[in-house]
């Protein structure tokens, strides 16, 4: 999954164009591609300017959320009484999702361009650029990078030489995924518990430090570069489906496919011809049985509903599920799927900050009772305690990992129940026969 694969006729290849090209990583290499020309293009503009074109751009967050950029960084005080912060978030952690690294890692200066412009448009002096503590080869990419963007005078107290100031501190993460959460990381980077905060206040009011903070996303931010040199206008146009899912989007496959990786295609993209056309399909002698399109926190989709479903927001709500990070896990029929709902909920049982008692008992119980029915030891009512269980989960806590935890399960037991059943009262080698 390192190494990107040769560009695909159907990709579009906006974020992802200079992927596996080295001299790219560098200050002269990304100036020789037309780099940090939309940077200083943003300087000679107003904020508001810069703001209103992100808008125009349709761009949302590719954190998850999908929240609206442009209007995220509206939010921002106008009148600035205190220290405003920018955070790049590039903790990913989320299972089956693997693009934000690869920005890192191929392209560290597209990202830091995307950091400058935005921290400009929110008048934020100082970016925390908060790197999962995992990634060591993106963090000493990205840590190359930033030294060479100070010394050419890209970034600093006269930042490209107009006078405004645009810091950039990377802050490195110790591997919880609880900190990919906002307000989890903005503890975490003031050398707090990693904990979610109760919102309201929300960071643009209450942020790093109690001061009004903006956060986005890796994939997000490097967009951002792009709107400016080529116009909102240019990026709304990149949909095949809804105007309210524009642009291109990075979308991490993995799984039983035969080929993994990271492929970029324009939002509304037929997610059987993403699956087929450009992973390659299935591996030799398998069918599709489900795909978890967003990350693993989201509802699973069956394989007729994974052929019918389109790539944005829109398209796949409409399934019942999330586009989310846009991290695809794919299931083929070998797959035990009560196997697999187990070992995602352990995972979120594992990552819980134990802070909610519906997250921290919720996900254990999650585990327990999975683990007790793989075991052949579940009992007639496990299902219906589970979807219980689920729906305590669900809505109630000061953060979603407790909702992420409760998706998959939920989905799971609704679309492939007789899975489970052919557990209850038989054991495990009854169920697999
Ligand atoms: C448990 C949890 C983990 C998260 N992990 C990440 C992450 O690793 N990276 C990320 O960008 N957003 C993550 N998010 C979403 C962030 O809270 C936030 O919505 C995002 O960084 C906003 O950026 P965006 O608007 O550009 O998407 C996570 C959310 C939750 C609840």
């Amino acid at each position: 999954m390192g190494f990107p694969h040769p560009p695909h006729p159907r990709e579009t290849q906006v974020l992802s164009r200079w992927f596996g090209d080295a001299e790219a990583r560098t200050y002269a290499g990304w100036i020789k591609r037309g780099g940090y020309a939309a940077l200083e293009q943003a300087l000679g503009m107003t904020r508001e300017q810069v703001i209103e074109e992100v808008k125009t751009s349709g761009l949302r967050g590719r954190g998850g959320a999908g929240f609206p950029a442009g209007v995220k960084w509206s939010f921002m005080p106008r009148q600035k009484t205190k220290a405003h912060y920018l955070c790049c978030n590039a903790d990913e952690s989320e299972p089956g999702t693997f693009k934000d690294r690869e920005i890192m890692r191929w392209t560290p200066h597209q990202l830091l361009e995307g950091c400058a412009i935005a921290a400009y448009a929110i008048q934020a002096e100082q970016v925390f650029l908060y790197i999962r503590g995992e990634f060591t080869e993106p963090l000493r990419i990205m840590q190359a990078a930033l030294d060479e963007a100070y010394a050419r005078g890209v970034l600093g107290a006269n930042a490209m030489g107009k006078g405004v100031r645009i810091d950039i501190t990377i802050h490195r993460g110790a591997g919880a995924y609880i900190c990919g959460e906002e307000t989890a990381l903005m503890n975490s980077i003031e050398g707090k518990r990693g904990n979610p905060r109760i919102r309201p206040p929300f960071p643009a009011a209450v942020g790093v430090f109690g001061c009004p903070t903006t956060i986005n996303n890796v994939e997000t931010l490097s967009s951002v570069p792009h709107i400016i040199a080529r116009g909102g206008a240019w990026y709304k146009g990149l949909s095949l489906s809804s105007p309210k899912s524009t642009g291109t989007k990075l979308f991490s496959i993995c799984g039983t496919v035969a080929r993994p990786g990271n492929y970029e295609v324009t939002m509304g993209f037929p997610l059987k011809e993403l699956l087929l056309d450009l992973a390659g399909g299935m591996r030799p002698g398998r069918t599709l049985k489900a795909v978890i399109p967003g990350g693993s926190s989201v509802p699973i989709l069956t394989a007729e509903e994974a052929m019918d479903t389109l790539l944005d927001y829109e398209g796949c709500v409409a399934k019942g599920t999330m586009l989310g990070s846009g991290g695809m896990i794919v299931l083929d029929d070998s797959v035990d799927m009560v196997y697999q709902v187990m070992r995602l909920a352990r995972f979120y049982a594992h990552e819980s900050c134990a802070q909610c008692t519906q997250c921290r008992e919720g996900t254990a119980w999650t585990v327990k009772i999975l683990q007790r029915i793989l075991g052949g030891e579940g009992r007639p009512a496990d299902l219906d305690v589970l979807l219980d269980l689920s729906e305590q989960m669900t809505g109630r806590t000061i953060c979603v990992l407790s909702d992420s935890c409760a998706a998959p399960v939920v989905s799971a037991i609704r679309k492939f129940r007789p899975e489970f059943e052919r557990y209850l009262g038989h054991g495990k080698a009854a169920a697999r026969a």
